[in-house]
């Protein structure tokens, strides 16, 4: 399986590209801002003909670029229907603060959407580009949240983790629509169901494992013990504050990121860690970096 990647925009969102090879079909996930043309450039240097975008939530750091992206190649957009009044009206999932840093563009919703979970099937298994993708519904960052999961032709697991599950961390659950308690379920779910072997592909931040991730991730190692009185003595994030939570620490370092390589074993190839390292991120709240205004748009 070809796996590429790129972060974009402000908050450095992670943008994926997911095709059995080259000069296949290929889905996207998350076209966030400016993903649009290293996408084209992705797209070129493999051949990949786009047959679908997949959101893994409606914060626009990771959609967008979904219409613009879904108009280039007329290809739709599939989300979660928790998720998908915010491909048109973001500040509907910000707080004031940041919706303030949205700006006056318009934000067109994309001409065909395709709402998961709302057909009956609330977890559809979905025939793409030639993949099988499993579109697990993981909210808690937001109601919508998706993960999506799918085996590499040779025998490996990936997961799009979105926001739900970050190296180290994971999403925040302060804006509207997050759910700390719904969070927690689903990353007990993830953690009960997904193989130490799965290679992670987060919204923000380097690819890691679950085996990675359950040995250092706070969280999970909150949901495995069961508790919510777990104090994490790791160093912790100034900023937001989640009193008598696990606390994100510094955990991702020493993964590399998805790059424009292929992925023949389902493990993404290794990529600046040096960018990566530094990216914003969606958990609990990091140092803005850049400009003060993307620093307030964080989500
Ligand atoms: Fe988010």
């Amino acid at each position: 399986m070809l796996v590429a990647g790129f972060p974009a925009g402000a908050f450095q969102a992670n943008c994926y590209l997911l095709a059995p090879g080259p000069d296949r079909a290929c889905v996207i996930v998350d076209p966030g801002e400016d993903a649009g043309a290293p996408l084209g450039r992705v797209v070129a240097e493999h051949g990949l003909t786009p047959a679908a975008i997949l959101a893994t939530h409606g914060h626009p750091d990771h959609v967008h670029a979904a219409a613009d992206t879904a108009r280039a190649y007329d290809v739709p957009v599939l989300i979660r229907s928790e998720d998908r009044r915010l491909l048109s009206m973001p500040w509907l999932g910000l707080n004031d603060e940041l919706a303030a840093g949205l700006g006056d563009r318009p934000w067109p919703e994309p001409h065909t959407v395709r709402e998961l979970g709302a057909d009956g099937e609330p977890e559809p298994v979905l025939e793409l580009a030639g993949l099988r993708i499993e579109a697990l519904h993981t909210p808690g960052h937001t109601a919508g949240s998706t993960v999506f999961r799918l085996a590499t032709g040779e025998g490996g697991q990936v997961a799009l983790t979105g926001d739900t599950l970050l190296p180290g961390s994971a999403g925040r659950t302060d804006l509207p629509g997050g759910d700390r308690a719904a969070l927690r379920r689903s990353l007990a779910r993830l953690t009960a169901t997904l193989p130490d072997g799965t290679v992670l592909l987060p919204g923000h931040g380097p690819s890691t494992t679950m085996g990675q991730e359950k040995t250092s991730n706070p969280w999970l190692a909150a949901e495995g013990r069961g508790t919510a009185e777990l104090r994490y003595t790791g160093q912790g994030h100034p900023g937001q504050r989640y009193a008598g939570e696990p606390h994100a620490g510094e955990a991702h370092a020493d993964n590399g990121h998805a790059d424009n390589g292929h992925a023949d074993n389902g493990h993404a190839g290794r990529g600046d860690t040096e960018e990566c390292g530094g990216a914003d991120r969606s958990g609990p709240a990091r140092p803005p970096r850049g400009p003060a205004a993307a620093g307030e748009r964080r989500s």
